[in-house]
């Protein structure tokens, strides 16, 4: 196999065919290549670890589960100290892996390279790696179990990774959690690249997917039944509105969304036809433009193992047009700019029937989000890589919101209130309590505390309503 077919057709792959072995002639011949790979003044300082031995394996899956998805496990080390300079150990160590992966491929095997290896010490114990080295990542090698390789997750455009002489500013994304720091065009760019990564990452518990869910089905009022027509506002990766969908199986759902991307995306997840509202309205041409005209043949990629890859061109979407029977709009609102909230109000409004229910959940900022969120940034969980995601614990471009001004919001927009709903003025301790065990340092004394605290308060659970962390209003366009 040439190499430029090779760089094409590898693929990760993470489903692999476990009564098959490899031989250990192929195996060599992959970490043969390895040596081959360019490195910092040459040093080689790279060492590669098989790991055979069936306990050994089981102690190391209580690390990282990968050494159980495929049969030949290859860890790769590299010295930590020599050509550390701008980490030129860890870019030899990286040529060397994608080094072996190519020629896995080109040998007819499947792999994986993981970096998800648990706790890297741990891992370097068991393997009897000395302490100068670090165990940089997992390479998996094996025959792949489904006999076509999985869709190619999408790339980037080659004019938009290009720069001649200068770096020209465009695909970046803003590093701060703050929705003012964003502008749509982004939090639309920062949700393709998410949605690029297909559903692997973006799954939300579902203790709380099923309480959210529950106090819309209150706020619905019985009007996303039979036939009834649903918006979804801003369904973003689109978790809700597949749990709204099963929720309300027999009502026609459709989303707002700001990139057609989107709601494709959405759409697929809910395994039905979603008719789509582009949002704002003045962007609507512009975002239609992204779809193949009317009738045009799109092929739509395979789906597989949850992973969705869309097409470079979108088919051409149902278009919908309100009066709608009932919305819903579900942590959307603290992720959006703040002068675009009043905007998208309105909007919604414009799209519902009279006397029309809207569900609209926020995280409160008057709770236990506000010193969980400090934390867990405290903590270096900052990346905006956990957002924007419609699940709150997870942050990003996104900012509990006051109820007294969301309220304030919603009336503004003409909607009415008529009731409210709070959930969680506790946190979920059992979900939590392995997750805070299995941390160390000052992210386990921290999280313990946290965990007696929630403890001693259980009891007062129902007069903590007013601190709850979700919020959901149950509004209704008079
Ligand atoms: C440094 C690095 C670390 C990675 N770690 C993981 C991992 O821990 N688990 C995993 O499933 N995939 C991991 N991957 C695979 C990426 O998810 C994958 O390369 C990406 O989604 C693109 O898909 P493709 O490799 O099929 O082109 C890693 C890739 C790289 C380069």
């Amino acid at each position: 196999m040439d190499v430029g077919d090779a760089i094409l057709r590898r693929r990760s792959v993470r489903r692999f065919d476990r009564s098959r072995d490899v031989p250990r002639e192929l195996v060599m011949q992959v970490l043969d290549a390895a040596r081959f790979a360019p490195s910092s003044c040459n040093l080689q300082t790279w060492d590669f670890v098989l790991v055979e031995d069936a306990d050994l394996k089981r102690r190391l899956s209580e690390q990282t589960k990968s050494v159980l998805v495929a049969p030949v496990n290859v860890f790769v080390v590299y010295d930590r100290e020599l050509a550390k300079e701008g980490l030129a150990n860890v870019q030899s160590a990286s040529a060397a892996i994608m080094t072996m992966l190519l020629k896995a491929t080109s040998l007819g095997l499947a792999s994986l390279w993981v970096n998800a290896i648990g706790d890297h010490d741990r891992v370097r114990e068991l393997l009897g790696v000395p302490a100068e080295y670090d165990v940089l990542a997992l390479v998996c090698l094996g025959y792949a179990a489904d006999p076509e390789p999985p869709p190619a997750p999408e790339r980037r455009p080659l004019s938009e990774v290009t720069h001649v002489d200068r770096f020209v500013s465009g695909g970046q994304l803003p590093r701060s959690p703050d929705p003012d720091a964003w502008t749509l065009d982004q939090i639309g760019l920062y949700l393709k690249r998410k949605l690029q990564s297909g559903t692997r990452f973006n799954k939300a518990d579902p203790t709380f997917v099923s309480a959210v869910v529950g106090a819309v089905t209150t706020a619905l009022h019985g009007e996303a039944g039979d036939g009834k027509r649903v918006l979804d506002v801003l369904p973003g990766t689109g978790v809700f509105t597949e749990a709204l969908a099963k929720a309300f199986a027999s009502a026609q759902f459709s989303v707002l969304e700001s990139t057609a991307e989107n709601h494709f995306f959405a759409g697929r997840r809910c395994g039905g036809r979603v008719a789509f509202v582009p949002w704002p309205p003045a962007a609507r041409d512009a975002i239609l433009a992204r779809c193949a005209p009317r009738g045009a043949k799109v092929q739509i990629a395979r789906e597989s193992g949850g992973l969705v890859v869309m097409p470079r061109i979108l088919p051409f979407p149902d278009l919908a047009d309100g009066p709608f029977d009932a919305a819903t709009c579900l942590f959307r609102l603290e992720a959006l700019p703040s002068a675009l909230r009043p905007r998208l109000l309105a909007d919604v409004f414009a799209q519902l029937g009279v006397g029309a229910p809207f569900a609209l959940a926020f995280t409160s900022r008057r709770s236990w989000h506000a010193p969980a969120y400090a934390l867990r940034r405290r903590l270096g969980r900052d990346s905006v890589e956990y957002a924007p995601t419609p699940d709150p614990n997870l942050i990003g471009p996104y900012e509990a919101l006051s109820p007294g001004a969301v309220r304030a919001l919603v009336r503004a927009a003409g909607f009415t209130i008529r009731a409210e709903t709070a959930l969680f003025p506790l946190p979920d301790v059992e979900r939590l309590r392995p997750r805070i065990l299995a941390a160390k340092g000052a992210v386990r004394v921290l999280g313990r505390a946290f965990l007696v605290l929630a403890a001693a308060l259980r009891p007062f659970e129902a007069l903590l309503r007013p601190f709850a962390r979700i919020r959901v209003l149950h509004l209704v366009r008079p």
